[in-house]
C-alpha cells in the first residue's frame, strides 16, 4: 500500500496489510493510493480518502474495493489486467499437472527419504492428456489456459454468461455450469469474485463432479465453499484439488492442510519477477494519468469521471 501527494510519498513499512483502521488513518489527504488485493478498501476508507482521485489496485481482481461507493464519491478505480494473464495460466497448469501426477506427494516422499523403489502401483495419479478440461468463466485467463491445453489434446468445455468466440475457435463447447461440473475431468475456475460468484462452487456442485475429477482454483478463494471442499477431499468424493487461493487468506479452512489429495500454493498466480514488475508499472501509470487529468488506461469505473452524469451500478 502506498499513497502520495504531489511532493509526498508514503509507503507502508509494515510487512503485512494495513487494517481498515490503519487504512482509514493513513489514506487521509492523499491524491492517489496504490493498493494491493489484500487491502480492504471499503466505504470507511474511501470516505477517509475524501478528495483522493484514484485507488490503483495492483491486481486484475478488484473485489477488495467497494467500486460502487468509490464511483459515488468520484474516486477512480483501476486494475492491472492483461499483464498477469500468462503467468496465472501457467500456474493453473502447474496445479493441474501437480495434483494429477502427484508431484507434491512425490516431493514429500523424497525429502522424507521414504522412496521404497519403483513399483507398478506406486503413487499412481490421474491422466491429463485426452481428459476433458472445464473452464468456469470465459475471460482472458481461461483463454490462456485453453491455449495451453491444445498440446494435451483435451476436449474443452466452458461456462459463463457470454459465449467466447476465442474459446469456440479452440474447439470449446459452452455448457451450463452444472453440466460442466458433471462432464469435466479438470475444472479450472476463472471468474472474478462478485456476490454472484461467491460460493459458486458449493457442496451441491462439488457433488456433481466425477469421483475421478480435480478442481483447480487460481481465481479467488470465496468462489469455492472451502469447508464443503474439505469434506469432498476427505471423503474422496473427488480425486483432488489444486488451490492457489483461499476463502479467508492467509488462513485455510480447518482440515484442508491434512488433505494430501490437494496441492496448496500461497497465492502465487502472478508471482513472477517480470509479471509483478509489469503490474506495478501499470498501477503507477494509471496513477500518473489520473493526476495529469487523463483517463487511466485501466479505468474500471468511468462514471467516477466528472461530467458523466449519475453513476451507473457496475455490471
Ligand atoms: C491476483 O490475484 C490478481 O487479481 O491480480
Ligand atoms: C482476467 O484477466 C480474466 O479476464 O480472466
Amino acid at each position: 500500500m502506498l499513497a502520495g501527494v504531489a511532493d509526498q510519498l508514503v509507503i507502508s513499512e509494515e510487512d503485512r496489510p494495513w487494517t481498515v483502521d490503519e487504512l482509514e488513518r493513513n489514506v487521509r489527504g492523499f491524491d492517489a493510493v496504490l493498493c494491493m488485493l489484500h487491502d480492504p478498501i471499503d466505504l470507511r476508507v474511501l470516505q477517509a480518502a475524501n478528495g483522493c482521485r484514484i485507488f490503483a489496485n495492483m491486481a486484475v481482481g478488484f473485489n477488495n474495493i467497494d467500486v460502487v461507493e468509490a464511483t459515488k464519491l468520484g474516486i477512480m478505480v483501476t486494475n492491472t489486467p492483461g499483464v498477469l494473464t500468462e503467468a496465472t495460466a501457467d500456474l493453473a497448469w502447474a496445479l493441474i499437472l501437480a495434483v494429477a501426477r502427484r508431484v507434491a506427494d512425490g516431493d514429500r516422499v523424497m525429502r522424507a527419504q521414504e522412496f521404497p523403489g519403483w513399483g507398478p502401483n506406486y503413487l499412481l495419479g490421474g491422466d491429463v492428456t485426452g481428459r476433458t478440461l472445464g473452464l468456469v468463466g470465459p475471460g482472458r485467463i481461461a483463454q490462456a489456459v485453453a491455449r495451453r491445453s491444445v498440446g494435451f489434446e483435451m476436449p474443452l468445455v466452458y461456462s459463463g454468461r457470454r459465449q467466447s468466440p476465442t474459446l469456440e475457435a479452440l474447439g470449446a463447447r459452452w455448457l451450463e455450469l452444472d453440466e460442466l461440473m458433471a462432464e469435466s475431468d479438470f475444472i479450472s475456475l476463472h471468474v472474478p469474485l462478485t456476490p454472484e460468484t461467491t460460493h459458486l462452487i458449493d457442496a451441491r456442485r462439488l457433488g456433481l463432479m466425477k469421483p475421478s475429477a480435480y478442481l483447480i482454483n487460481t481465481a479467488r478463494g470465496p468462489v469455492v465453499d472451502e469447508t464443503a471442499l474439505v469434506s469432498a477431499l476427505k471423503s474422496h468424493r473427488i480425486a483432488g484439488a489444486g488451490l492457489d487461493v483461499y476463502e479467508r487468506e492467509p488462513a485455510m479452512a480447518e482440515g484442508l492442510a491434512g488433505c494430501l489429495n490437494a496441492v496448496l500454493l500461497p497465492h502465487l498466480g502472478s508471482a513472477t519477477l517480470q509479471t509483478r514488475s509489469n503490474m506495478s508499472r501499470i498501477a503507477a501509470e494509471n496513477i500518473i494519468a489520473a493526476l495529469n487529468g487523463d483517463r487511466p488506461a485501466n479505468l474500471i469505473n468511468p462514471d467516477a469521471l466528472p461530467g458523466t452524469g449519475l453513476p451507473d451500478i457496475l455490471p
